[in-house]
């Protein structure tokens, strides 16, 4: 028996597993909120309804403490869930005593140590739900356009990503590395099955500590015989459409509780635009608007009006604390004004972070070099003009991975594409078609300093039946933090891995 179910069992006696997530008492009654991992529902023990030793029992919980309730399911709108068990029996499984996380704000450091228990808390589970939703969506989405899930090894011999990612193991005395992408493996997984998918764990060993980048980190990769780039971004395009609306028909409550704004989530109906990386250039450096809106000039006003609204918020803060200060203000009033100082300094925090990070992105704009590949300051200040994801594709073969295509209509370009998701997010899928001329490839392996060797067995499949073909990686993990609009991909994987953080 679960909280999910309860509608079905309104009016009757259920016994429910759980976890107390809250616990209030007042003359004569016990509120308990239950957490059974599926849903929260508040448990009322009346002292005038049942045995004494329940009573007392239910007076002894505490946060966390794990019990079992029995007790009758009543229908009532005002409660979280919808229903409320009348209490008629209970008993204690294990009483926790100081669980660390309490009400309060913990800062995050904290709280990643203890990732452990703060995977319980009701934001963190609604996100979970979400991956998971994500997750089943992606694999029904490539079942259904008869695609081949297949597995790339994670040891691996050779870079696909470039050599300065690498996590070097040692593999019976030789070294190993731990899979950045099982790409190329799927290229050869695709010549005998046409379209398959990888999808597992993925690692990169760049020391960096932005919000986008873990250690380790799940990757789904399709490769498509027969695919040139534009195929592949149709299928980009209705992938990332199918895995969105998948989570708006499943997760509104979860998308509520972490109050994500799903108008956004709505518009991926809408077609996503497809910018060449030329078109992208300009937009960044504020030559070109969108919508009516000009990259430089959108940032200059964001700035003065966070600037302006700082100032505004100081003074609040500072009036309502000399308001509390005064003797003889109701106890109620001081609460209720409290309450509105905590807020204002929230968003006085957040306020100061965007006046830190808009003047960055303001220069990273202004001083980008045409030529470069994209960071992620350059990727927000594009994304923030879009209100769905866009795909910025033929970008200068220089500055991408060895194995994509040359346009064959200017030399100059490869053909791989970026799929940003809005809102200041930026990469979530990188891809692009394959170089089957092997020539062209032998060339790029070596102009990017890779043992030949390794390659080999990759070079056959350009010498035994070679087709054009396409593939892509979509990073979960940003993907899911674009979804939920969180701040860092850190809270969107149950024990990240990153730069700094290998506990718990
Ligand atoms: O752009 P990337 O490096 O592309 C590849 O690995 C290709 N071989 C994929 C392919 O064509 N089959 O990585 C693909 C995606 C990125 O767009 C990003 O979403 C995610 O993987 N990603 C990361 N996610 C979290 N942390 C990191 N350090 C990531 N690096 C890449
Ligand atoms: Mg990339």
């Amino acid at each position: 028996m679960y909280i999910k179910d309860l509608s079905k069992f309104e009016n009757q006696l259920v016994t429910l597993k759980g976890w107390v997530a809250n616990k209030r008492e007042s003359k004569g009654l016990v509120f308990i909120v239950l957490r059974d991992g599926t849903g929260l529902c508040q448990c009322v023990a009346d002292a005038n309804n049942i045995d004494e030793s329940y009573f007392n029992d239910a007076r002894k919980t505490t946060l966390e403490t794990s019990i079992s309730i029995t007790g009758k399911v009543i229908k009532d709108e005002k409660q979280i869930g919808g229903y409320e068990i009348a209490i008629t029996e209970l008993e204690l499984i294990q009483v926790a005593t100081d669980y660390p996380i309490a009400k309060k704000e913990h800062g995050v450091e904290f709280l990643m140590d203890h990732r452990h228990l703060w995977l319980r808390s009701q934001r963190q589970w609604a996100i979970m739900r979400i991956r998971n939703t994500i997750t089943f969506a992606i694999h029904k989405f490539f079942q259904q356009e008869g695609f081949i899930q297949m597995d790339a090894p994670l040891f691996t011999g050779n870079a696909v990503e470039g050599t300065s990612t690498l996590f070097e193991t040692d593999f019976y005395g030789d070294p190993a590395y731990l899979s950045q992408s099982g790409q190329l493996y799927g290229e050869a997984m695709a010549m005998a099955h046409n379209k398959i998918y990888t999808f597992g764990p993925t690692f990169r060993a760049e020391k960096s500590k932005t919000r986008r980048h873990l250690s380790e980190f799940w990757m789904i990769e399709p490769e498509m015989a027969f695919h040139d780039i534009f195929d592949n971004m149709d299928l980009i395009e209705r992938f990332l459409r199918a895995v969105v609306l998948d989570v708006l028909a499943n997760n509104k409550p979860e998308l509520a509780m972490i109050e994500r704004d799903i108008s956004i989530l709505e518009n991926i109906t809408k077609p996503f635009p497809r910018l060449t990386y030329d078109e992208a250039v300009k937009i960044i450096k504020g030559e070109v608007d969108v919508n009516n809106k000009n990259a430089i000039v959108s940032l200059e006003e964001e700035l003065t009006s966070v600037v302006n609204r700082i100032s505004e918020v100081e003074a609040e803060i500072k009036e309502r604390e000399d308001k509390i200060k005064v003797p003889g203000m109701k106890k109620g009033e001081i609460g209720f004004n409290q309450a509105k100082i905590d807020k204002l300094k929230h968003e006085l925090n957040e306020l100061e972070e965007q006046s830190r990070n808009i003047p960055q992105w303001l220069s990273s704009a202004r001083n980008f070099e045409y030529g470069n590949d994209f960071g992620g300051s350059d990727e927000t200040v594009l994304t923030r003009l879009f209100d769905v994801p866009i795909m910025v594709y033929n970008w200068p073969h220089e500055v991408k991975a060895f194995y994509l295509k040359r346009d064959p209509e200017n030399s100059k370009f490869a053909r791989g594409v970026d799929t940003l998701a809005p809102e200041g997010y930026g990469e979530i899928v990188g891809g692009g078609e394959r170089e089957t001329d092997l020539d062209l490839l032998i060339g790029k392996i070596n102009e990017h300093g890779l043992p030949m060797e390794a390659f080999e067995w990759y070079l056959d499949l350009r010498r035994y039946g070679s087709v054009p073909h396409a593939g892509f990686g979509l990073g979960l993990e940003r993907l899911v933090a674009w979804v939920c609009k969180l701040p860092h991909v850190r809270e969107t994987i149950p024990f990240p891995r990153m730069y700094g953080r290998l506990k718990p």
